[in-house]
């Protein structure tokens, strides 16, 4: 399963990429908002700092302008991905860019048939978002489930990103369900990271170090 950092975050990616277990990263206009620097400046940074693909979300709502405005995004850095949302337009800009080679991640996916509708439109990615799910009543992962089921039943080549991730046992779980990918800020990376039996472990292993003989 590969892991993404879901930020726009400069210092969060130094980090996270530090660690030796992040291969892309995914923004949006809300992260984006978050940072203090100018967007194309950010971006190339970003791209320079993460070793695989950074996805990049257009404005545009109409086909045309997304396509142009991905064309602009894919100059910034070779591992740009263009997030694409989910409508009929999207659906057109994503055919098109897909025969470019340019390649797209579609979002804000919260149901199987937006999932088969984008594999069907040549997404590289698509990004359902459990966590929004969860927060109405819906269990998210039972989308995962399903979408997996879909795409194994049509071969399509489609990664699925798990998305809107809020904590330790989302990962888990997608990971059970064998998800390409799982996008996470970089809170809950950390608590991956944590177990108390870990730190009591550790306490002690030092301690008893202390009695033998040097
Ligand atoms: O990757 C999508 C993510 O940024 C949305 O997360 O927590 O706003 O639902 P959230």
């Amino acid at each position: 399963m590969k892991f993404f950092l879901d930020t726009a975050n400069l210092e969060q990616i130094k980090e996270a990429v530090s660690w030796g277990v992040i291969e892309g990263v995914t923004t949006n206009p809300t992260l984006i908002s978050k940072e203090n620097m100018e967007f194309e400046e950010l971006i190339k940074k970003i791209c320079e700092i993460v070793p695989g693909p950074v996805s990049v979300e257009v404005i545009s709502q109409e086909w045309k302008g997304m396509v142009e405005e991905a064309k602009k995004f894919a100059e910034l850095a070779e591992n740009v991905v263009i997030k694409i949302p989910m409508t009929v337009d999207g659906l057109k800009a994503t055919r098109e860019l897909s025969r470019k080679n340019i390649k797209v991640n579609m979002t804000l996916i919260f149901s199987p048939s937006q999932a088969l509708l984008a594999a069907k439109a040549g997404a590289s990615f698509i990004s359902p978002f459990i966590g929004r799910l969860d927060d109405i009543s819906t269990p998210g992962m039972n989308l995962i489930e399903d979408i997996i089921t879909i795409f194994n039943n049509y071969m399509f080549d489609t990664e699925i990103i798990v998305a809107s991730i809020r904590h330790p046992l989302h990962v888990v779980e997608a990971a059970l369900l064998g998800a390409h990918i799982a996008t996470m800020p970089f809170q809950v990376l950390e608590k991956l990271v944590n177990h108390p039996l870990t730190n009591i472990g550790l306490e002690r292993f030092l301690k008893d170090w202390e009695k033998v003989k040097k």
